[in-house]
């Protein structure tokens, strides 16, 4: 029996269950809902992730794929977060993304496009310190149009892309290194200083 799963957006499921649980694990392990100075760490790393994939969500390739992409980049309202929490905007990290193929990129925005569906039990705990969607925990915010809907939209245009095997391996290949990045990111959010912070 072939227990290659159908869909792209099922292999990239498939393929990004270990890291994701891995990160999962590691968030849990830094506790950012005990304090807002620990939340706030959990910010920077975010938005960092969203700053270095903005050039993603505005890349017209991309928008002609996925003609809402550059509404869903989630940097301004980290950005705006981070002010709330008295935190200046990091300066950006060497490491990020540099022009990744097409297919490479749709597993980048695969990964942060996901990770709203975990913002939406993340912003719960966040209001246990006082934060909201429309302060300090903005970017878990609900996206118009709702959580499901924006993600069942996504999914089902990526799912309606015809790419070749090449492709899907290049757009595994992209979600993995997300992941991959985005525990850089938080590590170095919670290794930085308060200053630095
Ligand atoms: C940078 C990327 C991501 C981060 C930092 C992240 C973080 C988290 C965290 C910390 C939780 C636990 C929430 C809780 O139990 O309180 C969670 C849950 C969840 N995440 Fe993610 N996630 C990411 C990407 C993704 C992706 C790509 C998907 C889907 C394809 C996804 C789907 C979910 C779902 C459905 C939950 C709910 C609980 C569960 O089923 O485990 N996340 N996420």
């Amino acid at each position: 029996m072939n227990n290659r799963a159908s869909s792209l957006t099922q292999r990239l499921n498939l393929v990004t269950q270990a890291p994701h649980a891995a990160l999962d694990a590691l968030v849990k392990s830094h506790a950012p809902f005990d304090s807002r100075e620990s939340f706030a760490r959990f910010v920077v790393a975010q938005y960092l992730f969203q700053a270095e994939l903005q050039p993603l969500y505005n890349d017209p390739q991309l928008i002609a794929l996925l003609p809402d992409l550059a509404e869903r980049c989630r940097a301004r309202q980290a950005r705006q977060d981070l002010a709330d929490l008295d935190m200046q905007a990091p300066a950006e990290l060497p490491g990020a993304v540099q022009r990744p193929s097409m297919a490479e990129a749709l597993g980048w925005i695969f990964v942060s496009e996901g990770s709203k569906l975990g913002a939406a039990f993340l912003i719960k705990r966040a209001a246990a310190l006082g934060l909201s969607e429309t302060f300090g925990a903005r970017h878990l915010g609900e996206p118009a149009g709702g959580r499901a809907e924006g993600w069942k939209q996504f999914t089902r245009t990526l799912d309606g892309l015809i790419l070749s095997a090449e492709e899907e391996a290049a757009a595994e290949h992209g979600a993995v290194a997300a992941f991959e990045r985005f525990t850089v990111l938080l590590k170095q959010a919670y290794a930085m200083n308060a200053e630095q912070a």
